[in-house]
């Protein structure tokens, strides 16, 4: 995390995308209005009625305006999601991805007391389209893992427990099978360790933690992994606490931030005024945190889960009426 990145004002780059993006976010901002931090937005066009209007889904100016900022807040596209979100991932060079998986009252969550973060690296392992191939009786990906971008995402991990008052880091693996890639992948987790002398470490292989992440998953705190691995443990965390309406997540790279809901743009629901922008919301209070306002990111989180508990101003997604700007109203009560 960015300890250093408190300031007076921030420019945050504004990109609402299509469908729900739209409505997600405009409530989310009034929201960030009433904590008076000074947010300077500017905003930026990307997705599909973007590619409609201009011809591209992401047009060189929104790339520059995210570079430009100390933050971005990102809604949904909509079928140009891979062109917009994917490339700016890959231009801004985010390689963590950091999915949290918490259970809030009055919601889908399987258990209560979840609350845990996913760091999956976001720039290699399996994920590198170049190295798959058709061969002449099949096809071949190959797995690359450099020490650079491991030894970046387990310090990173690391570092956000030692901010976030984490007392544990676990490393995700399959050392046991993938004896270099995740052999080297385990190792540089205990030569990093070696630094946080404070923060306790475990290892597990992938197919165990598929398990514990639902026989014992209040026992998480922090989980780094690589990029496959990560994808796939992140949705299973996403099924653990419930509903798309509720999961954020954050692209972290040196030069730039991005924070979006896991959602798209909900095209079944979208105009109709009824999406959930608590995934937003929280994408803004993990936009907080990285901006080292964690007063404010506690503020926002209390008042998210205060309307969570009271369950009389719910969305339909969680089993209620009320509509997007009615919840967001609710919060902006409690801030
Ligand atoms: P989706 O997340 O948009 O919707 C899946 C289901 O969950 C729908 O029934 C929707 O109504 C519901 N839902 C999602 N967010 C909700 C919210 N905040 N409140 C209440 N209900 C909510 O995923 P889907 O349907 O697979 O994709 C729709 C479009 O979104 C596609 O064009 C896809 O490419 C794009 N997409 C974009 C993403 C991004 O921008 N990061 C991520 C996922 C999909
Ligand atoms: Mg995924």
């Amino acid at each position: 995390m960015n300890t250093s990145k408190t300031k007076d004002s921030y420019k945050i780059a504004v990109v609402p995308g299509d469908g729900i993006g739209k409505e997600v976010m405009k409530v989310t901002l009034e929201v960030l209005d009433a904590l008076d931090i000074d947010f300077e937005y500017v905003y930026g066009d990307a997705g599909d009625e973007c590619l409609e209007k201009n011809g591209t889904a992401l047009p060189g100016e929104t790339l520059d305006m995210i570079r430009d900022a100390d933050a971005c807040l990102f809604g949904a596209a909509g079928e140009t999601a891979a062109d917009v979100i994917v490339k700016i991932r890959q231009e801004m060079k985010m390689f963590a991805n950091l999915r949290p998986v918490k259970s809030y009252p009055n919601t889908n969550s399987l258990f209560e007391n979840i609350d845990f973060m996913i760091v999956r690296e976001n720039t290699e392992g399996m994920y590198i389209a170049d190295e798959e191939k058709y061969t002449d009786n099949g096809a071949v990906a190959r797995r690359i893992i450099t020490k650079e971008a491991e030894k970046r995402i387990i310090d990173y991990a690391f570092n956000y427990a030692k901010e976030n008052g984490k007392s544990k880091v676990t490393a995700v693996h399959k050392a046991n099978v993938l004896k270099k890639t995740d052999g080297l992948f385990k190792e540089i987790f205990y030569e990093v360790a070696e630094s946080y002398p404070d923060i306790a470490t475990e290892d597990f292989y992938v197919d165990a933690t598929a398990m514990y992440l639902i026989t014992q998953p209040e026992s998480f705190e922090v989980i780094v992994t690589t990029n496959l691995f990560g994808d796939i443990l992140s949705d299973e965390g996403a099924g653990l606490v419930g509903g798309l309406g509720l999961i954020p997540s954050a692209n972290i790279g040196r030069d730039g931030a991005l924070f979006e809901p896991v959602h798209g743009s909900a095209p079944d629901i979208a105009g109709k005024g009824i999406a959930n922008p608590i995934a937003m919301m929280l994408s803004a209070v993990m936009m907080l945190r990285y901006l080292s306002e964690n007063e404010a990111a506690d503020r926002l989180d209390a008042a998210i889960l205060k309307v969570l508990s009271d369950a009389e101003v719910l969305t339909g997604d969680l089993g209620g009426s009320a509509t997007t700007q009615e919840l967001a109203d609710e919060v902006k009560k409690y801030l």
